[in-house]
C-alpha cells in the first residue's frame, strides 16, 4: 500500500488519491458510498456527453497476463471516455515477459511511461507484489483465484441500481465458488451490509474456508447447499458463476461438474418477481439464453456498470473526482 502522502492542492483529497486497489477489504461503507456516487455521476456523464477531459494527459498501462474481454476493455473505455490514453498489453506473449522478465521489472518499466497500472495475473498475491514494487498506483483486475475487487464493486453497484438497497437481501451464489474470484471478493464486500448468504455448489466447488471465516467473523448467517431449487424462491439476488475450467488440474473432474447448474425459464418461474439474476460473464452454459429476455436478468446491465465503476476508480485514484 502506498503512503497516504500530501495531496497536491489542485487534486481532490478523496482517500483514494495515489492508492492501490488490491482487495475489497480496503473499503468501508463510506468509501463504497463515495465510489458508487461517483460511478452514478459517470453514468450521467456518459449518457449526456459520451466523454469528458478529466484525465487528459494521463496514461493507463493495462497489463493482462490472463484472457479478458470485459475487464480489459471496460478499463480502456473508462480511461478513453475520461480523456486519458492507454498502453494496452493484452498479449504478454509478444512482450518481454516471454524473454523471462519478472513481474516487478515489467511493472517498473510500465510505470516509467504511465500514471497508473491495471494488472490481471494468474497468481494469487501478484497485484500486491506489483504494488509493492511500483511507486504509481496499481489496480488489481484479478489475481488468479484470489480477488477481483473492481468486479465486486460493480456487482454491488448493480445490486443497488437494480434493487435500490443492499441491506436485508438474501444473496444466493451458485456455481464454482471454489475457484471463482468474483464470488470471493463480492462475499467479502457484502459483509459490510446486513445480508444473508446461501452458497450453492457441488461438494468439490464449495466456498473456501478463508472466505467463510470472514462471513462467520462478521456474524452473518449463511447456508451451504447443492440444490438451487431449495433456495431460489427466497433469493433477492441470484449470482451465477462459470465453472472455471482453466483452474482444474483434472479435466475429467471438470466434465463431471461443468453442467451441474443451468438456470432456465423453469427455474426462474420459482423465483420472486422482484429479484435479479447476475453473472460476471463470460457465460458458458449456466444460464440459458431464454432467460436473457426476462426483466430480472441483470447481467448485461451489470457488465455496462463495470465501465462506470472503473471510470470512478480511475478518476478517484488520480485525484480528479
Ligand atoms: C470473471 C473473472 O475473470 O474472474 N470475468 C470477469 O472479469 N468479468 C469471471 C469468469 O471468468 O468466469
Amino acid at each position: 500500500m502506498k503512503d497516504a502522502g500530501r495531496v497536491p492542492a489542485d487534486l481532490v483529497d478523496n482517500g483514494f488519491y495515489g492508492q492501490d486497489i488490491i482487495s475489497v477489504s480496503q473499503f468501508d461503507r463510506d468509501k463504497l458510498d463515495y465510489i458508487y456516487r461517483v460511478a452514478h455521476e459517470m453514468r450521467v456523464l456518459v449518457e449526456r456527453f459520451g466523454s469528458a477531459d478529466l484525465l487528459q494527459g494521463k496514461i493507463l498501462a493495462n497489463l493482462f497476463y490472463e484472457p479478458s474481454t470485459r475487464t480489459s476493455s471496460s478499463f480502456m473505455a473508462a480511461m478513453l471516455r475520461l480523456g486519458g490514453q492507454i498502453i494496452p498489453i493484452n498479449n504478454v506473449q509478444y512482450s518481454s515477459v516471454t524473454k523471462g522478465e519478472s513481474l516487478p521489472d515489467t511493472v517498473r518499466t510500465l510505470e516509467s511511461y504511465a500514471d497508473i497500472i491495471v494488472l490481471r495475473h494468474p497468481e494469487v498475491g501478484s497485484a500486491a507484489t506489483a504494488a509493492h514494487y511500483a511507486s504509481k498506483p496499481v489496480i488489481n483486475a484479478g489475481d488468479g483465484v484470489g480477488e477481483h475487487p473492481t468486479q465486486a464493486l460493480l456487482d454491488q453497484f448493480t445490486i443497488l441500481e437494480e434493487l435500490g438497497r443492499v441491506d436485508d437481501l438474501k444473496i444466493v451464489m451458485v456455481g464454482d465458488l471454489r475457484y471463482g474470484r468474483t464470488v470471493h471478493s463480492l462475499t467479502k464486500l457484502l459483509v459490510n451490509y446486513g445480508v444473508e448468504f446461501a452458497f450453492v455448489s457441488p461438494e468439490i466447488l464449495r466456498m473456501p474456508d478463508d472466505v467463510l471465516d470472514v462471513v462467520r467473523q462478521s456474524g452473518h448467517a449463511y447456508t451451504e447447499l447443492d440444490d438451487v431449487h431449495n433456495v431460489i424462491g427466497d433469493a433477492d439476488v441470484l449470482y451465477v458463476t462459470r465453472v472455471q475450467k482453466e483452474r482444474f488440474t483434472d479435466l475429467a473432474q471438470y466434465d463431471r461438474v461443468r453442467d451441474h447448474y443451468i438456470i432456465d425459464e423453469e427455474l426462474m418461474a420459482l423465483a420472486k418477481p422482484e429479484m435479479c439474476v447476475m453473472h460476471p460473464l463470460p457465460r458458458v452454459n449456466e444460464i440459458s439464453y431464454a432467460v436473457d429476455d426476462d426483466p430480472r436478468a441483470a447481467y448485461f446491465r451489470q457488465m455496462r456498470n463495470g465501465m462506470y465503476i472503473r471510470m470512478a476508480l480511475l478518476a478517484s485514484v488520480l485525484g480528479k473526482a
